[in-house]
């Protein structure tokens, strides 16, 4: 399997940008392990991010990837991740990104 900064590139990167205010399809993701969901100044989320009061850290990363609407009703991210193994080595990866 890729090393997690290898499939972030190929299953993230079209639509999120790790450099700093970079902006793309999905809100920036610099530092997104232990922040605030749905708080990048200027992105307009979907409606669902009003009531998402937790900061994103392995519990609430993995059945987002898994499945993006069943966490945040109404989202908009298209992409889901099966596979457990891949999902966390990804998640791994953003944590290595502080
Ligand atoms: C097809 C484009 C697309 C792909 C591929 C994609 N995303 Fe997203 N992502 C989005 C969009 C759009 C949003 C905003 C969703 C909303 O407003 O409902 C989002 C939101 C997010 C958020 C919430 C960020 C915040 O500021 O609260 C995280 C975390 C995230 N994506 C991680 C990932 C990861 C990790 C991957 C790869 C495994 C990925 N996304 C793949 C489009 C994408």
């Amino acid at each position: 399997m890729p090393d997690g900064a290898t499939l972030f590139r190929r299953q993230c990167g079209t639509c999120h940008s790790l450099t700093p205010g970079e902006a793309r399809q999905g809100p920036n993701l610099a530092g997104v392990y232990g922040r605030k969901a749905g708080t990048v100044p200027g992105f307009k989320y979907s409606a669902g991010f009003a009531d998402a009061d937790w900061t994103w850290d392995d519990a609430h990363l993995d059945p987002y990837l898994a499945n993006p609407q069943a966490v945040i009703k109404g989202g908009v991210m298209g992409y889901r991740q099966a596979k457990p193994e891949i999902r966390q080595s990804i998640i791994a990866y953003l944590k290595e990104q502080h």
